[in-house]
Parts: structure tokens; C-alpha cells; sequence
């Protein structure tokens, strides 16, 4: 039989090797900039390298992940908020090799969760900690408290924008109320629908010429993903564009967005908010901790 000692040093040997998640909080201030199509490609993509990936929808009260993937979900976090399914019981298997945790459409409950109730829905991931490498999460629009929570929650923070007067301001109020009241200042910039090889990179430079003109921010060009008529097939034929037409040059682009994520650090410990597996970084040992550069 081992000794008592021998199986606390095995417990915290255990628990120091747990492997962090990455949380990718996909986000953008505007509507139809194309977050969900960034969160369920990227999450296609990410499982087609091998990731345990969960992608959570997160416009808890307009959910469409489901309707992106063809998902017909018969629970869905109303009832796990109810009590009357567990987060694991919700879940559902994509054709694409992830799973979904799918919100429910036209809940008011859901849509104004309030901030006891959101943290209990962010603490309820911790059951899934072992078994997933990624979670993404897709918010909704705006700049309401759920997005605000998600994002503060996540470990990056994704923000989508396109070429439109709209999506840049809109992106500045949401990055600028995730710095100033969440204690958010990196964030990773997808430019969508981006008309010619480079526009995405000149859009980025143009949003970021203001943002870090008058915010504490940290803004990373991380991508852009190009303006591609397979997409928007490829939404209408209610799967991701990787999986439809995998090779699409919007396909091409989510594949080399994956790559690039799969590369960013887990921060190295707890920031002292509300967080999706903050257990996992209370235990890592100090050996494993990495700088965020
Ligand atoms: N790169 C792209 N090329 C072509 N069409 C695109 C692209 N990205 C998004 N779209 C189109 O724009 C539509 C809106 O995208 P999506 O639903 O992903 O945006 P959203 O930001 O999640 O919107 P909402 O705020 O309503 O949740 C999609 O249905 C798709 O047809
Ligand atoms: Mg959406």
C-alpha cells in the first residue's frame, strides 16, 4: 500500500502537471463582422490539427452556433442554468471532430444572465478541464455584460473587425471598455472579409493607429481571413467552410489562423477575475510558467 506521503506527492505531482486549456474568447463589438464564422472555423480547424477543442456559444440569448453547423440541440444551457442537465450532458458532437455547447434562441433568462449566474456558468467548465486542450468561446455583439464577462474570463481575447466605418469604432468602444473596466490590454485582431492579400494587415494598422493612440493596449495583428463567396456558401450549407470547401482561400486562412493560435502561451497564472479554468493555473508548478512576450 503506498505511504500517505508518497500519495500526497503523486496528488500534487498530478495536479502540477494538469495541462492548461487555452480559452479563446472570439469577439468584435459589431454585428455580422463574421465572429461566428471566425469561432467555428478556427475551432474546425484546431480539431483537424488534433485539439480536444469545445466551442461554447456564447450569444446566450440569439445562439446560432448550432444553426452554423447544422445542430439540432435538444438541451441547451437554459437547462443546465435550470439545474436539469449538466454542462457534459449538453454537450454535442460536430461532424468536424469538436463538440458544442449550444445556448438556446429567444431565453430572456439566458440573454440577462446576471453576474452570479455568469460566473457559475464559467466555474461549470472546470468539470471539462481534463478532457479539452481548447475552448472557444463565440460572444455576441455589442458590448453588454455577457460579452464583457466572456472575454474577461478568456485567456485571449480575439476581435474581429472588417472594412466598415462601423466595425472600427465599434471594436474601439469594446476594446476600450474591456481595458478600462476589466483589466483586459492584449488583444489578438482578425481583419475579415478582407478584399485583396494585405488589405487586412492596412485595416489593422488603421484601427490600431487610433486604439493605441488612446488606450494602454497591446493590439497583435494575428491574421485575415479573405472576403470569399465559399464562405457564405458554406454558411448556408450550414457547415464550415474548411470542412465544405477546404480548399477555399477563406479555408486556406483559418488553417494558418489555427496554426498561429496553437502557438500562443496560456498566460502564466491566475489575473485575479472571474476565469475559465483558473484552477488549472492556481496549480501549475513554477517550472512550467511561461511569459506572456
Ligand atoms: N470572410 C467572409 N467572406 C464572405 N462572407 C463572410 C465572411 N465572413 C462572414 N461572412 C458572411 O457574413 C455573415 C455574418 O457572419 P457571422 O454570422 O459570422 O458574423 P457575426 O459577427 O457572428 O454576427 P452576429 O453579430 O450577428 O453574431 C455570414 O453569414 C457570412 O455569410
Ligand atoms: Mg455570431
Amino acid at each position: 500500500m503506498p505511504s500517505r506521503e508518497l500519495s500526497l506527492v503523486d496528488n500534487a505531482r498530478r495536479a502540477g502537471l494538469a495541462r492548461p486549456v487555452q480559452v479563446l474568447a472570439v469577439t468584435g463589438g459589431k454585428g455580422g463582422v463574421g465572429k461566428s464564422s471566425v469561432a467555428v472555423n478556427l475551432a474546425a480547424a484546431l480539431a483537424g490539427a488534433g485539439k480536444r477543442v469545445v466551442l461554447l456559444d456564447g450569444d446566450l440569448g440569439l445562439a446560432n452556433v448550432d444553426v452554423f453547423l447544422g445542430l439540432s440541440p435538444r438541451y441547451t444551457l437554459q437547462h443546465v442554468l435550470s439545474g436539469e442537465r449538466t454542462l457534459d450532458e449538453i454537450l454535442l458532437e460536430s461532424s468536424q471532430g469538436f463538440q458544442v455547447v449550444p445556448a438556446a434562441s429567444g431565453i430572456a433568462q439566458l440573454a440577462n444572465l446576471d453576474a452570479p449566474a455568469h460566473l457559475g456558468l464559467v466555474q461549470a467548465f472546470s468539470s471539462l478541464a481534463a478532457r479539452i486542450d481548447v475552448l472557444i468561446v463565440d460572444t455576441a455583439a455589442g458590448i453588454a455584460h455577457g460579452v464583457t464577462q466572456f472575454s474577461q474570463a478568456a485567456q485571449q481575447v480575439v476581435v474581429v473587425i472588417c472594412d466598415e466605418p462601423a466595425s472600427l469604432t465599434d471594436a474601439y468602444a469594446l476594446v476600450k471598455v474591456l481595458s478600462r473596466q476589466h483589466g483586459v490590454n492584449r488583444f489578438r485582431v482578425v481583419a475579415n472579409m478582407a478584399r485583396s492579400p494585405g488589405a487586412g494587415a492596412d485595416l489593422f494598422h488603421r484601427f490600431e493607429r487610433v486604439a493605441a493612440r488612446f488606450l494602454d493596449v497591446v493590439l497583435d495583428f494575428v491574421g485575415e481571413i479573405p472576403l470569399d463567396e465559399c464562405l457564405r456558401r458554406a454558411v448556408r450549407a450550414q457547415r464550415p467552410v474548411l470542412d465544405a470547401y477546404p480548399a477555399s482561400p477563406a479555408a486556406g486562412a483559418f488553417k494558418k489562423l489555427a496554426a498561429r493560435a496553437d502557438k500562443w502561451p496560456v498566460p502564466a497564472g491566475p489575473r485575479g477575475n472571474v476565469e475559465f479554468f483558473v484552477e488549472r493555473l492556481v496549480q501549475r508548478p513554477a517550472v512550467h510558467l511561461e511569459a506572456v512576450p
